[in-house]
């Protein structure tokens, strides 16, 4: 068990030393902007920021960040208003996330 910052909250998650964190960000947090593809760290769409710099969250494991501030697509703005998430809807990018 840990306790995760994502998106300005504290959350409590169950993960082992390898989960990658971007299972716990969709699987047990519903967090599905986060987006699975190559799940080797090299296409991206997994990406979001951790104290403000991005990573693959394919290839983080969870248990790695339990001190840092994680940052998901939704968490931008609550409201969905950030620029990025208004050119994601506008564009169709929340399908697949491989061309994000
Ligand atoms: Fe491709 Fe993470 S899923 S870099």
């Amino acid at each position: 068990m840990a306790i995760l910052n994502v998106n300005g909250k504290r959350i409590t998650v169950e993960v082992d030393d390898s989960t990658p964190l971007l299972w716990v960000l969709r699987e047990q947090l519903g967090l599905t902007g986060t987006k699975y593809s190559c799940g080797i760290g090299v296409c991206g769409s997994c990406t979001v920021l951790v104290d403000g710099v991005p990573r693959r969250s394919c290839i983080v494991p969870a248990a790695s960040v339990v001190d840092a501030e994680i940052t998901t697509i939704e968490g931008l703005d609550p409201q969905g208003r950030h620029p990025v998430q208004v050119a994601w809807n506008e564009e169709d990018v929340p399908q697949c996330g491989y061309c994000q």
